[in-house]
């Protein structure tokens, strides 16, 4: 009998599914809305070696101290727990940078060889920067790695400087071309266009991203930063985006209104480059000004062993002490499913008593 992991997904659900008593018995991440969370993203460390503006002032941040971080049979333990219990099916790597994390090939390949409740290896990707993927790359995909995202702002060098305090666009660029070579495709590009910086670059990201085969996502930017500039009325939406892209191209929308849990709307691109006609991909995550929260299927561990049910939760539950205080696994599930329950409908940015999260965005895992 297959194990049963949660209420019938109901999409766009907008109140309550009525439920008796608190939480049901169920095995998976479902939560009062009726939504059931199967993709984790793991935050493997909270530090970069990069500086975006809208992440990380330059000095950097209060990076968490090695005790409070979990090692790496604590998070392979907690993954564990995630896919073989719990109903996840996909699990992404991030941070800060998770490539800072010298035991990733292992947590990978750990991770790689479980087993889903359905029987299916999960899916494993990485979120990175790319800065010393060119050298990692081959090892990664040994290990099972399935796709990588990487983020990328700018093609040009001096831009880049400007945007991550780092003169090491060369690097990605060698990073993304090692991720094709090694099959972690479809390789994914994440683009945060920020006003007066690189606002005017989106025609010649998404002319370079199908020149090369990437698939180019531009991100709107969330109130995450440390420092609380964000600023809506400045912030690029994706209207704009469009807008830019329209005169260079033809746009078709995949399956209008069904993007589900995937928070990227897609257009089939097609693009009159000097004669030759190139064809791809882009997507819009349009996280505010269209959130996706009544579809959002995550759930996420912080580098420190917290469980947060969304970017934007002001509450965590610390695993981490119950995982030190010797809980076993169906106790870690089982407040696994108790933090999940509580997630509320929505981010709420538009809210005027919305309170950015308490920690920084390279502290929750991207
Ligand atoms: N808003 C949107 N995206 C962000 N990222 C980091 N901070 C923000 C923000 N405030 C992006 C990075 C990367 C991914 C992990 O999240 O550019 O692509
Ligand atoms: Fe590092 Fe990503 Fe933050 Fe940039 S956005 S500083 S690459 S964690």
């Amino acid at each position: 009998m297959p194990v049963q992991l949660g209420l019938p997904r109901r999409r766009g659900a907008a109140g309550p599914v009525p439920l008796p008593g608190d939480r049901p018995a169920v095995a998976g991440l479902v939560d009062r809305q009726g939504r059931l969370a199967t993709d984790l993203r793991v935050s493997l460390t909270d530090r970069c070696n990069l500086r975006c503006t809208y992440c990380m002032p330059p000095e950097g941040l209060d990076w968490l101290p090695a005790s409070r971080l979990l090692s790496d049979d604590e998070v392979i333990r907690l993954v564990t727990v995630a896919v073989q219990r719990l109903g996840v099916t996909e699990v992404r790597f991030t941070g800060g940078e998770p490539l800072l994390r010298k035991g990733l090939e292992g947590i990978v390949a750990a991770t790689a060889a479980l087993r889903t409740v359905a029987g299916e290896a999960p899916e494993t990707s990485l979120t990175t920067n790319a800065l010393g993927l060119a050298r990692r790359a081959e090892a990664l995909a040994a290990a099972g790695l399935t796709r990588v995202n990487v983020s990328l702002d700018t093609l040009r060098a001096e831009r880049f400087a400007r945007i991550t305090h780092r003169d090491r666009l060369h690097d990605v660029l060698a990073g993304l071309r090692a991720a094709t070579a090694a099959g972690l495709g479809p390789v994914k590009v994440n683009t945060v266009l920020l006003r007066g910086v690189n606002d005017d670059e989106a025609p010649d990201l998404l002319r370079w991203a199908l020149r090369e085969g990437y698939q180019l996502r531009f991100i709107e930017q969330m109130p995450l930063e440390p420092h609380g500039a964000w600023d809506r009325s400045k912030m690029v939406d994706a209207q704009e985006v469009l807008d830019a892209l329209r005169p260079h191209v033809i746009l078709t929308e995949e399956a209008p209104g069904s993007r589900g849990a995937a928070p990227a709307e897609t257009w089939r691109v097609q693009w009159d480059d000097d004669g030759t006609v190139r064809t791809g991909v882009v997507g819009i995550v349009a996280s505010v000004t269209r959130p996706f929260c009544a579809d959002c299927d995550r759930t996420r561990l912080t580098a420190d062993g917290q469980v947060r049910d969304c970017l934007f939760a002001t509450r965590e539950h610390d695993l981490r002490g119950m995982l030190r205080d010797g809980a076993s696994d169906e106790q870690l599930a089982d407040a696994w499913r108790t933090a999940m329950w509580g997630k509320l409908p929505g981010h709420g940015i538009d809210d005027p008593a919305f309170a950015r999260p308490t920690r920084p965005m390279s502290a929750i895992g991207g």
